[in-house]
Formats: C-alpha cells, structure tokens, sequence
C-alpha cells in the first residue's frame, strides 16, 4: 500500500489552508499546519488527529519558518506536499498606500513563500520528489482593478516566480502549480485579512466605490466553494502530470481568456511596429 502522503500548509486557521486541513486529516493523509496563532488553529481544526501537527510560524521569520519545517520533518520523516497559502488582500492606490504597507504586503505573500520554499526545497531535492502548491491569484495574471494594484504586484510576483521554480526544480522531481482563484468565499474580504490604506485620499473615488463593493457587495457572496477548490487541491496534487497553472472557479477561467485574448489581439495589431527592431 501507498505510504501516507504529507502536506505543509502555510496560513491553516481559515479559508482555503482551513478547508484544505480539514479534508485532508478525513482522508488519511498527514498535516502540518501553519498560523500565527497556534490556538486559533487549534480550535479552528477541530479535536487533534493523529497525523495532525499543527505549528506556530511566521512565514516572514526565516528563523521560525525552518524551525517549523524542520519540526515537520522530524515528526513525519519528510514533506510530499508543500502549500504556499498565507497571504492577504491589500486595497488602496499606488499613491494612498505608504511604503510601510506596500512592503508589508510583499513581506508575507512573496518573501513568505520564499522563505518556505527555501526550507523546504533541501527536503525535496533529497528525497527526488515533492509538489508545491503557490498560491497566487487571477489578480496575479489579470490586473485590471482599481485599487489592487500591490496586491496584483504580489501575487504577478509569485506568478512569475513560480514559472521559474517549476523549471528549476523539475530535474529534482519536484511539481509545482501556480494556483489562480477568482472570489471564493473565504475571511479574504473580511476585517482580520484584507488591509486599507491608513491615509486614505478622497480624489480617488473608483478605488473608494471598488473598496465598497468588495467589503460589503462581493463579501459573503463570493461563486467559490472553497471546500470545492480543496477537493480539486488534492485531486491535481495525485495527478502525473499536473498543470503549472491551474485557474481556479469560473470567473478566473474567464478573466484569464479574456486577458489572454487581449493580450493575442495587441501582439498581431502592433506586431509590424513592434518587431522591427533588428539590427538590419
Ligand atoms: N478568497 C479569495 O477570493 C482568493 C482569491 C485569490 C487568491 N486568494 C489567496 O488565497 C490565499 C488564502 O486566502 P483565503 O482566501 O483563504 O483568505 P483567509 O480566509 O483570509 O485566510 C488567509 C490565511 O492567510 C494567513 N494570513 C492572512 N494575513 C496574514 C498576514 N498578515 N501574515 C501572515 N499570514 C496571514 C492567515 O493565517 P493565520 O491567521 O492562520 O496565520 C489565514 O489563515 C491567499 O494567499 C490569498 O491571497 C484568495
């Protein structure tokens, strides 16, 4: 029989790391889990079940993201599934948001994951085999929307970054999937996760009504199931070959044609300008 196969999630107590937790502990496989906040885990995941470790990490600490993995490894003997999950929404303009909170938002959903993947990888390449799971966004290939504009450039980040990493660790026999969700619903939209500007600045209406309409009009009524994106998780985590982008939910489907698209249409529109470039 098959061994047990083990999952590191990153960000567990809600959402999408939650759901994931859940499903996998009902179907036998290992856990370790991650939050900030070890007994929000606890009573989010319900009573302890062997296989479960849940752990305290702050995935912008390199320091406690390997003692973290490390823990994990001793307890189960290895890692088989790595899940960059933990990260935020961040709404406001280029020119409301401060530095400070920019950089904040790059600290955990990119530089977080890199801190796992970091201390992770040296696991995987010894054992010559693995999957990793980064968790981006459609606003990490589709980036039309006012006020999103950090949190796109966080997750184009790990868009990009993952291309590269799939590349680079496919001789050592390790997958990796960029993950895009639409809405789904989750604590995403909701006080606790998603960040605004500290000064914000009244001119800018459209990031204000955008602001609006994602905190009280989508939230709650996000199309996705994250129970269902779970299910497909695990399903593409067992496939031979999976793909390196997976789009998650109909709406990102969508946007992600629709960028590709337009995207295809300005390449051949200007494409008699564009290439002629050459030395001649
Ligand atoms: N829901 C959506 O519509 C959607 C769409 C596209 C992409 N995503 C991405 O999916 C991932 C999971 O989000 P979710 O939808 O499940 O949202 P969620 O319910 O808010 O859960 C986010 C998780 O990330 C961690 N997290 C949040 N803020 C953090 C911070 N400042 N520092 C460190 N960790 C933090 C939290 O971990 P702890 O509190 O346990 O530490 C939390 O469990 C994120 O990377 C998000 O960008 C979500």
């Amino acid at each position: 029989m098959k061994q047990k196969k083990t999952w590191l999630i990153t960000g567990a107590s809600k959402g999408f790391g939650l759901a994931l937790v859940k499903q996998l502990l009902q179907k036998g496989y290992n856990v370790a889990a991650t939050s900030r906040t070890i007994a929000q885990l606890e009573s989010a995941a319900g009573p302890s079940a062997p296989g479960f470790l849940p752990l305290e990490m702050d995935i912008t600490s390199e320091a406690s993201v390997k003692e973290g993995v490390d823990k994990a490894v001793a307890h189960f003997g290895g890692i088989d599934v790595v899940v960059n999950n933990a990260g935020y929404g961040l709404i406001g303009s280029l020119e409301e948001l401060s530095d400070a909170e920019v950089r904040g938002n790059f600290e955990v959903n990119v530089f977080g994951t890199l801190n796992i993947i970091r201390a992770t990888m040296p696991h995987l390449r010894k054992q010559g085999s693995g999957f990793v799971f980064n968790i981006s966004s459609i606003g990490g290939f589709y980036g039309d929307f006012p006020g999103w504009g950090i949190y796109c450039a966080t997750k184009f980040a790990v868009h990009g970054l993952t291309e590269s990493f799939a590349a680079e660790v496919k001789p050592f026999g390790v997958k990796v999937v960029d993950v895009a969700p639409g809405y789904f619903r989750t604590n995403f939209l909701s006080s606790g996760s998603i960040l605004t500007p500290a000064a914000p600045i009244d001119a800018y209406k459209e990031v204000r009504d955008s602001q609006a309409a994602h905190q009280d009009g989508i939230n709650g009524n996000q199309p996705g199931d994250p129970d269902k994106a779970a299910e497909v998780m695990i399903a593409v985590s067992e496939s031979e070959n999976p793909p390196l982008h997976l789009f998650l939910g109909e709406d990102a489907y969508g946007l992600a044609h629709k960028k590709i698209d337009a995207v295809k249409a300005q390449l051949e529109e200007w494409r008699h300008l564009a290439t002629a470039t050459s030395f001649s």
